[in-house]
């Protein structure tokens, strides 16, 4: 008779809880409060493992488990692994204590409670790598591009081409945040589409990406966006990802090499301006400059019988050094221009603005020049061989 092979989840959970010295790093006391409960947890067989660490002033809670996602009891204990945290970090008096633990009363699931949540569940293989990304400063959408290069793109992913495996291509779930909306679309047969949407990483975020030739998931992203579920900006919803390698996934060096190219996101200093994407090891992970710029960290696991093995901190590489010493020049560049967008976000995107003030400080003082226009409306670019014709819809 043949037995089912028992289901593993990891569940990655993390919240701002505070930080030492304004927003750049978790203090080791909040480390260890949280870890404590999590220890606790595994003494009780609630969960199998764990890894707490931090990226920034994130605290970040890898829990493997057999309990499938959305789970109560995983949920209640991150949810008391940070309160604990908050509550040293309110004692030690750090900066912004408690920030992302937006309710008092846990009632089942940490989702809409602040803390951002990445979650997957599968039968182990014989080998099981996955990578767990964990980003500070920027927002879940920062996820968008180097998910489309790790699953779509040929000329990240040489599996794509010459893995039979692999070779199928990968399905998008993709989320459209501000109508609570999902899709899921086909690469490679709907890339130009897919990009359609994901080029617009504030509002249509990868969340999973499954394989076509069997269904199995193979990558998720935390897409909780603060400021939505609290209903105005309350902090930026830093992201964490986590994704399956090698044996029919794309190898642990093609998951990492969209991270190669820093590219831009928006966070940064106030949530509200755009900077290069700077991939580091965990000892670099803390945001100094200008709040700064936006950092992210990959740790490389197995996971055997529900234990976690590792991490291999990825980016702590000498192979990533020009794309830091790029992200620097790229951060020096953008900066100079100060208040100015592209640099500082749209007026729609920022968390902080002080525009309806003072628009409402002027109102007496601006005076009827000419006539109004009517506002820009979305713009549809057509071209010919002939002519350029621009439509407004
Ligand atoms: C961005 C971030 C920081 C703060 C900034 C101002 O996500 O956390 O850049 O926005 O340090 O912080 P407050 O308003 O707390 O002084
Ligand atoms: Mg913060
Ligand atoms: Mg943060």
């Amino acid at each position: 008779m043949s037995k089912e092979k028992p289901k593993t989840t990891i569940s990655v959970i993390k919240a701002d809880i505070g930080s030492l010295a304004g927003h750049h790093i978790v203090h080791p006391d909040c480390i260890a409060a949280a870890s404590r409960i999590l220890a606790e947890a595994k003494a009780k067989g609630i969960v199998v493992d764990y890894y707490v660490t931090n990226v920034g002033d994130d605290l970040q809670l890898i829990i493997t488990h057999r309990r499938g996602v959305d789970d109560a009891k995983i949920h209640e204990t991150a949810w008391n692994a940070f309160q604990e945290a908050a509550r040293v970090s309110k004692e030690l008096g750090l900066y912004a204590a408690g920030q992302d633990l937006l309710s008092d009363a846990f009632s089942g699931n940490v989702r809409g409670l602040g803390p951002g949540v990445a979650e997957m569940e599968f039968v182990e293989r014989p080998a099981e790598p996955i990578v767990v990304f964990m980003a500070d400063k920027t927002e879940p959408g920062a996820f968008n591009l180097p998910m489309f290069k790790i699953f779509a793109d040929p000329f990240n992913t040489a599996g794509l081409i010459i893995d039979p495996r692999l070779h199928g291509g990968f399905k998008f779930e993709i989320y459209d945040v501000f109508e609570g909306k999902a899709v899921i679309m086909n690469a490679p047969e709907e890339i130009y589409d897919i990009l359609a949407l994901i080029g617009t990483p504030s509002r249509y975020i990868i969340k999973r990406i499954y394989r076509k030739s069997d269904d199995e998931i193979a990558a998720v992203v935390s897409t909780e966006r603060l400021s939505l579920i609290a209903g105005r900006y309350v902090g930026k919803d830093d992201p964490v990802a986590v994704v399956r390698a090698q044996s029919g996934f794309p190898a642990v060096g093609e998951v990492l090499e969209p991270f190669a190219f820093p590219h831009l996101v928006a966070g940064w200093m106030r949530g509200s301006h755009h900077g290069p994407l700077m991939p580091v090891g965990l000892r670099h992970a803390k945001c100094t400059r200008f709040d700064g710029p936006p950092r992210v960290v990959a740790l490389g696991f197995q996971i055997k019988n529900a234990r976690l093995v590792g991490p291999a901190d990825l980016f702590d590489d000498p192979a990533f050094d020009e794309t830091r010493r790029l992200a620097q020049t790229i951060a020096d560049y953008i900066r100079r221009h100060g208040p100015f967008m592209p640099h500082r976000l749209g007026p729609e995107e920022m968390e902080y603005t002080t525009l309806p003030s003072v628009l409402e400080k002027l109102k007496d003082r601006f005076v009827e020049v000419g006539p109004k226009a009517v506002a820009p409306k979305v713009k549809t670019t057509m071209l010919t061989h002939e002519k350029k014709e621009e439509t407004t819809e």
